[in-house]
């Protein structure tokens, strides 16, 4: 990739919770980044390292710019400044979207308009002009509820919520754009993503974000269902490493798991997080919440293979660093 005088990297969803660790990293491996992010979660504070306080916030480091724009709408127009002042976008993250499994089966609709159809917008864009490598936030959601772990890419895919529908039919997008229109693109199926800055203030937050600030306070914990539903859980900073590998050359058309090949019942990680933040606590169950998926664990020996990467981080160095 090229240093921070080159060709730009686009993170969309910049400002959020990924987004922001992913523009940390390549800044410091000396990108121009511009981050394009309308703020609907996420935050200016999120890129704090790089706003200088006599911009406010508003303004930018040389090495970040922000732009705001609403992904699935108008990004050839608000890129143009930008592009015009540095040179063309050599490559782009695409990571902003609608983040909640619960939110898209209550608004189907705005999950498609926004992820989607954000992530057709990023890619008639890379056609047009030309982009270098797509890498695109992809979810385990594609999956669905698959009895044989762990979940390998090849598993057939049967999403059970708009938002799986979404992300599949993003990455279907992808290969498409790649076959017909050259476009050289990777998809990173997420798992579970926890670490800090994620943002617990919503009921459809991640459960690691609202579990921590909980029981920090020393308030009760919900769990939905019984429980016993698993996820794996990976940290940010190896999410991180994984994308930094997929804007990279090569692997166009590669589709890869992200997660650390392990899992933990909800119920186990409540009272992980309870004990590990002085057990005040107490954990109430709740009915399961629709289009739940019941058990989540990732093969991880394509990341490792084509990317390089292992997610390294125990679970519970990576929950001190989040309650942290
Ligand atoms: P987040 O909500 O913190 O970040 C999403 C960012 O996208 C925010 O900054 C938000 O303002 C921005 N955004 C949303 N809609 C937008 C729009 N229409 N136009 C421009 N910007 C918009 O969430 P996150 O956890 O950092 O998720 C990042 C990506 O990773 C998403 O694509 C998500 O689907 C994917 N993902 C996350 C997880 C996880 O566990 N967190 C797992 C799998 C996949
Ligand atoms: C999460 C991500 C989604 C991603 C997917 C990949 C968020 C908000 N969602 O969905 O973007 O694509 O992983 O696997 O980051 N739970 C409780 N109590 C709570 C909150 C949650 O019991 O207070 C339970 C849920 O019912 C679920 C589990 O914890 O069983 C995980 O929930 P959540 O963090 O919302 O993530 P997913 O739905 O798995």
């Amino acid at each position: 990739m090229s240093s921070s005088s080159g060709p730009i990297a686009v993170v969309t969803g910049g400002a959020g919770f990924i987004g922001s660790h992913l523009t940390d990293r390549l800044i410091e491996l000396g990108h121009r980044v511009v981050v394009l992010d309308d703020f609907r979660t996420g935050k200016r504070a999120n890129l704090a390292r790089w706003l200088t306080p006599e911009h406010g916030f508003g303004g930018a480091s040389p090495a970040l710019e922000l732009v705001t724009c609403d992904v699935s709408h108008g990004i050839f127009a608000a890129l143009a400044p930008i592009t015009a002042k540095y040179g063309r976008v050599e490559r782009i993250a695409h990571l902003a979207a609608q983040v909640s499994v619960v939110s898209s089966v209550a608004n189907p609709l705005v999950d498609m308009s926004v992820n989607y159809g954000g992530t057709l917008h990023v890619l008639e864009y890379a056609r047009a002009m030309g982009v270098a490598k797509v890498a695109f936030a992809s979810s385990a959601a594609v999956y669905g509820d698959v009895s044989e772990m762990p979940v390998g890419e090849d598993t057939p895919t049967r999403p059970v919520s708009p938002y799986g529908i979404d992300k599949l039919a993003s990455e279907l997008a992808l290969d498409y754009y790649a076959n017909v229109h050259g476009v050289p693109a990777t998809a990173l199926r997420f798992f579970n993503v926890y670490g800090p800055r994620q943002d617990p203030s919503s009921p459809y937050s991640g459960v690691i974000s609202i579990f921590a600030d909980r029981a920090r306070a020393g308030r009760t914990l919900t769990i939905f269902g019984d429980g016993q539903q698993t996820r794996d859980f990976v940290y940010v900073g190896d999410v991180v490493r994984g994308l930094v590998a997929a804007l990279g050359d090569g692997n166009s058309r590669t589709v890869a798991n992200v997660g650390t090949g392990g899992e933990i019942t909800v119920t186990e990680l409540a009272r992980t997080l309870v004990e590990l933040c002085g057990g005040k606590s107490a954990i109430e169950y709740a009915p399961q919440r629709a289009g739940e998926i019941l058990r989540s664990r990732a093969r991880v020996d394509r990341l490792r293979e084509a990317f390089g990467v292992v997610a390294e981080t125990r679970l519970v160095d990576g929950l001190r660093a989040t309650i942290a």
